[in-house]
């Protein structure tokens, strides 16, 4: 048995100067949280002590993860009496949409590799594999009147493998693979769904509550509806401003009914903690202005806030600020009510504090200045959060426009969580880049190398509460509209042989090592480490712990 799959426990160290206002006996205690309840082992105080040696050093009980998502990975769109999803009806409906026209009908074919891709993670000795279910795989028509026993087999194969080789799943519920006949009705934009989510995530707990002990609802509600419902992913509905912030309202309500449905009926009889999943680019002021300071809080508010400050802050609700842009939008431009929809009371409440863990998705950073723009009569979601945004031209690219490396706002990002809610017990659910195909992949190892070394200070110098790190991704695998042209793996996959052949990347043999040992490797000989790429921006001296 290893022992990190059993808990979430670690041990923190308190040398930052942020640290001052943080109880540490609270601190301990809270780290130590009893995943499977029949093993209890936890780091005591005293190993706090040799955490400041200059290895760069998670210690015990820190987990490292791989993740994908169903509909990335999976392919057997179609069989076995899988229902359609929204992103089958899409990409098949707009390949002209996709940056390569593909779609994901066969992808990784992983829906047949489950002991291939299984053993890959076992050799990499990781202790946690991040996957979300096909909610049409398990409930064809988005309802549980009936449920497909193929889907049933599935999930079960892969979470028996995955115990016969000692890694703990991590499980999504919903990785924005939507049942068509679900968005026939409005999808996300349509209150009713939070019922269908809870009648599907009742369908997941009583099947695989025994063999799943870490839950996720959701992953990256921003992502799903902004793109989704204001944007260009599936399903398209292009209504920024608007739809969006309707898909919001329902996925929030949708996240506490299950969570307390968990909490009330599940919990007791198979353990385990469920969260939810949220994506925060660091937004960092361009300027020292009070206008740019300004504008950078508002656009974490309307980035992260929207999704986090219902269920993480004390207050609860939607971020005063965006409740108050778009109230006196919506007014101007002669809405009879917000288009920002509004909770009751018993809402709020019920949001409020409806988690056991954050799981935060980190990839790049933005500079914001204060924005200008004019209020059209078209409502958007840019215009209500009004704020520049953009990149430094210097800073290292990749594959995907919207990613530049900048490890610091890694430290940055989890400090304001702290800071702003409490210090959550938090678990990094993806942090990734993707590059040009091929095996030699320094670039990808600099940047894991360096995000983690960022990581470990906002932990080990400013008392981040993070109990994991989680790769995206094992695989290369379908990249939304992007296709299979951004690839985000640590294993290359052939798409032009007919198995579809996994091969490590240089990248792989790197996070192998730092699984294994904890700790991230001294020196890069073994990797061919590239020193002038190392052109990142030091973070270390300036005081972000107040
Ligand atoms: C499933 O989809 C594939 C295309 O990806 C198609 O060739 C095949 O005929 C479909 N099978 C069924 C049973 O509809
Ligand atoms: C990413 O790589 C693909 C395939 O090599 C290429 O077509 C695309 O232009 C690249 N995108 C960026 C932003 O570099
Ligand atoms: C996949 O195909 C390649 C080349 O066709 C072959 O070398 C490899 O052994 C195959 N892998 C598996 C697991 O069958």
């Amino acid at each position: 048995m290893t022992m990190a799959s059993y808990l979430l426990c670690i041990p923190v160290s308190c040398a930052g100067a942020g640290c001052r206002d943080i109880d540490m006996s609270r601190i301990i205690h809270l780290f130590c949280v009893v995943i499977y309840l029949d093993l209890l082992y936890c780091v005591n105080a005293s190993v706090l002590d040799n955490v400041l040696d200059s290895k760069v050093c998670f210690k015990n009980g820190f987990l490292f993860g791989v993740a994908t998502a169903s509909y990335q990975i999976e392919g057997a769109w179609n069989v076995s009496g899988k229902g359609e999803s929204i992103w089958d009806r899409y990409t098949h409906e707009h390949p002209e949409r996709v940056f390569d026209h593909q779609n994901a009908d066969t992808a990784d074919a992983s829906y047949y590799k489950v002991k291939e891709d299984v053993r890959v993670m076992k050799e990499m000795g990781i202790s946690l594999y991040r996957f979300s279910v096909s909610w049409p795989r398990i409930l064809p028509n988005g309802m549980s009147n009936e449920i497909n026993e193929d889907g049933l087999r599935y999930y079960h194969e892969l979470l028996d493998e995955l115990k016969l080789n000692g890694i703990t799943p991590v499980v999504t519920m919903y990785h924005w693979d939507l049942p068509q006949s679900l968005q026939d009705l409005g999808g996300w934009t349509n209150p009713i769904m939070a019922d269908y989510f809870v009648d599907y995530a009742r369908v997941l707990l009583e099947n695989f509550g025994e063999k799943v002990k870490i839950w996720l609802t959701f992953n990256e509600p921003l992502s799903f509806c902004h793109d989704g419902y204001g944007g260009d992913d599936a399903p398209g509905g292009r209504s920024s401003g608007f739809e969006d912030y309707l898909c919001g309202h329902t996925v929030l309500r949708a996240h506490a009914l299950v969570y307390r449905l968990f909490d009330n009926e599940f919990r007791r009889k198979n353990g385990g903690v469920m969260g939810i999943t949220l994506c925060f680019s660091w937004m960092e002021a361009a300027t020292t202005s009070a206008e740019d300071q300004a504008a950078a809080e508002t656009a974490r508010q309307f980035n992260l806030g929207w999704f986090a400050h219902p269920i993480f802050s004390e207050s609860g609700d939607y971020p005063p600020i965006m409740r108050k842009l778009v109230d006196a939008n919506s007014k101007r431009q002669g809405f009879p009510r917000s288009r920002l929809p509004y909770f009751t009371p018993q809402e709020v409440k019920m949001l409020k504090g409806s988690y056991d863990f954050l799981g935060l998705n980190h990839y790049t950073t933005y500079l914001i200045k204060q924005g200008s723009r004019k209020l059209k009569a078209t409502p958007s979601f840019l215009d209500d959060m009004n704020v520049k945004v953009f990149q430094r031209d210097d800073w290292p690219k990749t594959n995907s426009t919207w990613l530049k490396v900048v490890p610091w706002g890694f430290r940055k990002s989890l400090n304001w969580v702290r800071l702003n809610y409490n210090n959550p017990k938090t678990l990094i659910t993806e942090n990734g880049v993707a590059f040009e195909a091929g095996l030699r992949d320094i670039r990808r190892i600099n940047y894991i190398d360096s995000y983690l070394r960022s990581l470990h200070d906002a932990m080990f110098k400013d008392g981040c509460f993070v109990v994991g790190y989680i790769y995206w991704s094992l695989l290369d695998n379908f990249e939304w509209m992007r296709g299979f042209s951004e690839r985000f793996g640590l294993y290359e996959v052939d798409y032009k042989s007919p198995n579809l052949t996994r091969t490590p990347r240089l990248s792989a043999k790197y996070f192998t090592n730092v699984a294994k040992t904890g700790c991230l490797p001294n020196s890069y000989a073994d990797y061919t480490y590239n020193s002038d790429y190392s052109s990142m921006q030091s973070y270390g001296d300036q005081d972000q712990c107040v």
